[in-house]
């Protein structure tokens, strides 16, 4: 395979092939590779591709070592395909050799059986590292016997082809090339489809290319100016999936499932200094694809960017990996031995697949809660316009959603003695409304001409804040429902401000205040407010114009303490704040 833009690759990975010439002693550049070959994890490692931007062999998988294909000609060493991926890495001590009978390439350790590479019967003559990243296994007249594109894990490369019935696997993690959580399926039905790889049917898809008319014949396929489509039988590009082209020369592309289930088109320009950059991805919703947050806990999107909560009592499996989920902090209830004491927490707007045994219609929540609490096979319940749903555990598929109305009633042990505390743990967006409430502050304080006023209102505000959420917290665990509801934060009258501080400047000082952030909003130049304080614009513009919302005179208009949660997590948008001196120039 010979191509002008190899060449002109060719001159700019010179510099890098020089650059890493210590590591050269360790890669052999072999074009055809002859039987009775071998490579080690650490004295020849692995065999190049004819312009030294793809290697086949060893490289560094955690403490030892896997077989795979790797992107060697660009300063980011960039793993795209790995032989026998779920198998555990090899020590190295292992050889992977190139038998010189028979051709087969086997990978033989002290701990394990031999494995074999490539699975088939016919002999091979040679090996060869394409340049397309494309290791082959030929016959003697030179025909591919065997193919790693065939075998694609995560990652297609241009002009690899996906066929039909074949599926790419996401990786555990970056680091990790085993299996994950999510597959990206071209359907015999033509359709383009992500699933969470255990849940293979349409209910659970989270993305696809609507193309089932196309029916089974059709292939994806990459395009070397980055173009993804969809081609026929007989090679006509017939569905465009993201429709663009980009330079064909200086430039490498490559369309992974990443291990957050978002399939993504990347480039990398072969100069010197560059990295890997997103052209376009199947989603913007971070939260969209199904398991990313494992069983018991749910997604929430933080500026387009997800993570993951657990259900109120619960606890992460392993901090900090998502997929294992979150398990119960307290022994479920048995029908049988009485004695435990329990109650109902709520998380509000989430939503999670439905699967009950039991169902009622038309009740309110507080007899969704108040059925679930006094059935003991119960162990929570999802409400839904005026239905009620009782699940038992685990939930699954649970993400926050914007949508009114949607609320999981989870039924906890009640361990009387530190329950609101518990109530604190659990919340987590709770502990995210106080953390970025004392950043504003923060931010006022720090970028304001430091009127001690200023300090007092501040401070003042927090109190204030602080108690309405610990008395917010206080009405839910006392389970009456509907007061955990809609209560707005509230900003002082005139009259108790006086009280407080006895200072006839301080209302001036207010608005003044309020109309320069309102103004730095309006214009634009959010900047002002923090000075050289290096803080998130996005986050800033949240915080900012939550704040606005949060100070206006007229408490009617002021967003429900459910509402800030969501606006300060981005779950929902937030509309552009009136001008705070309109309603305080009306008292
Ligand atoms: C590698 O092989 C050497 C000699 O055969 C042995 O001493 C050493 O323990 C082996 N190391 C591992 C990690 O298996
Ligand atoms: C590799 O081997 C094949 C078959 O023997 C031959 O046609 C081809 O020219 C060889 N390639 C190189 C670069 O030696
Ligand atoms: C592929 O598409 C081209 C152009 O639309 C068409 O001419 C050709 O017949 C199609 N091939 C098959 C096998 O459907
Ligand atoms: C696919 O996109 C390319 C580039 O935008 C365009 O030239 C081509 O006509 C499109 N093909 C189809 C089948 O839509
Ligand atoms: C993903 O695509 C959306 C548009 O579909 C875009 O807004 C977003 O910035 C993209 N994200 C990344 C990381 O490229
Ligand atoms: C997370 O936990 C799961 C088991 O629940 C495990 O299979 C996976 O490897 C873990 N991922 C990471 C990155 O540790
Ligand atoms: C439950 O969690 C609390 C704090 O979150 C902890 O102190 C307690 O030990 C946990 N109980 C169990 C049974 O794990």
């Amino acid at each position: 395979m010979h191509r002008d833009s190899f060449l002109l690759m060719h001159s700019f990975i010179i510099f890098f092939v020089l650059s890493i010439s210590s590591l050269a002693t360790a890669q052999q550049r072999y074009l055809n590779v002859s039987r009775g070959s071998s490579l080690t994890p650490t004295k020849t490692s692995s065999w190049l591709s004819k312009s030294s931007l793809y290697a086949f062999g060893f490289y560094q998988r955690g403490n030892g070592y896997s077989v795979g294909v790797f992107l060697v000609g660009i300063p980011e060493k960039t793993v795209v395909w790995t032989a026998n991926r779920d198998d555990p890495p090899v020590s190295a001590n292992s050889t992977l050799l190139f038998t010189a009978v028979e051709g087969k390439l086997v990978l033989q350790t002290a701990q394990s059986p031999d494995t074999y590479i490539a699975d088939i019967s016919q002999t091979v003559s040679y090996a060869s590292m394409l340049d397309t990243g494309n290791f082959v296994l030929c016959n003697s007249d030179g025909g591919i016997m065997w193919q790693s594109f065939a075998h694609p894990t995560d990652t297609l490369l241009p002009t690899q082809r996906l066929a039909a019935g074949m599926q790419l696997i996401s990786s555990a993690s970056k680091t990790d090339q085993s299996s994950g959580t999510f597959v990206l399926y071209l359907q015999t039905d033509g359709n383009l489809v992500q699933y969470p790889k255990d849940a293979q049917t349409i209910e659970y898809a989270y993305w696809e290319s609507m193309t089932t008319e196309l029916g089974g014949k059709v292939s994806l396929t990459l395009g070397e100016d980055g173009n993804l489509y969809l081609v026929n039988a007989t090679g006509f590009n017939v569905r465009n999936i993201t429709g663009k082209v980009y330079a064909t020369q200086g430039s490498i592309y490559l369309l992974r499932i990443d291990w957050d289930g978002l399939f993504r088109l990347y480039s990398h320009n072969l100069g010197p200094d560059s990295s890997w950059s997103v052209l376009w991805n199947s989603t913007a919703d971070g939260c969209a694809p199904r398991g990313l947050c494992g069983l018991n806990s749910f997604c929430v999107s933080n500026d387009l960017k997800p993570g993951c909560n657990c259900l109120p009592g619960f606890a992460p499996v392993i901090q900090g990996n998502w997929t294992s989920g979150c398990e119960r902090n307290f022994t479920t209830q048995s029908c049988k031995k009485k004695g435990k004491k329990y109650s109902i927490r709520a998380e509000d707007y989430t939503i999670w697949e439905d699967d009950s045994y039991s169902v009622l219609s038309q009740t309110s929540k507080e007899d969704c809660s108040k059925a679930c609490l006094d059935d003991c096979n119960c162990e929570a319940a999802l409400y839904k316009d005026s239905t009620c749903t009782k699940q038992r555990l685990p939930l699954r598929y649970g993400r926050r959603s914007s949508q009114n109305g949607l609320i999981a009633f989870i039924k906890v042990e009640d361990t009387s003695e530190s329950s609101t505390d518990m109530f604190l743990h659990t919340r987590e967006g709770k502990k995210e409304i106080i953390k970025d409430i004392i950043i504003i502050i923060i931010i006022i304080i720090s970028c304001l001409f430091v009127s001690s006023l200023f300090v007092i209102v501040v401070i003042l505000v927090v109190v204030n804040h602080r108690y309405r959420v610990s008395s917010y917290r206080r009405t839910c665990h006392n389970g009456d429902i509907e007061f955990c509801e809609d209560i707005a934060p509230r900003s002082y009258s005139y009259a108790e401000l006086e009280r407080m501080t006895d200072d006839q400047s301080l209302l001036e000082d207010q608005v003044i205040l309020e109309e320069w952030v309102h103004r730095c909003f309006e214009d634009g130049e959010l900047g002002q407010l923090v000075g050289d304080e290096e803080v998130e614009p996005k986050q800033l513009e949240r915080i900012i114009k939550v704040a606005l919302w949060c100070i206006l005179e007229e408490p009617s208009l002021r967003p429900s303490m459910k509402k800030v949660l969501l606006m300060l997590e981005g779950t929902v948008d937030i509309p552009r704040p009136p001008s705070p001196t309109f309603f305080i120039s009306t008292i």
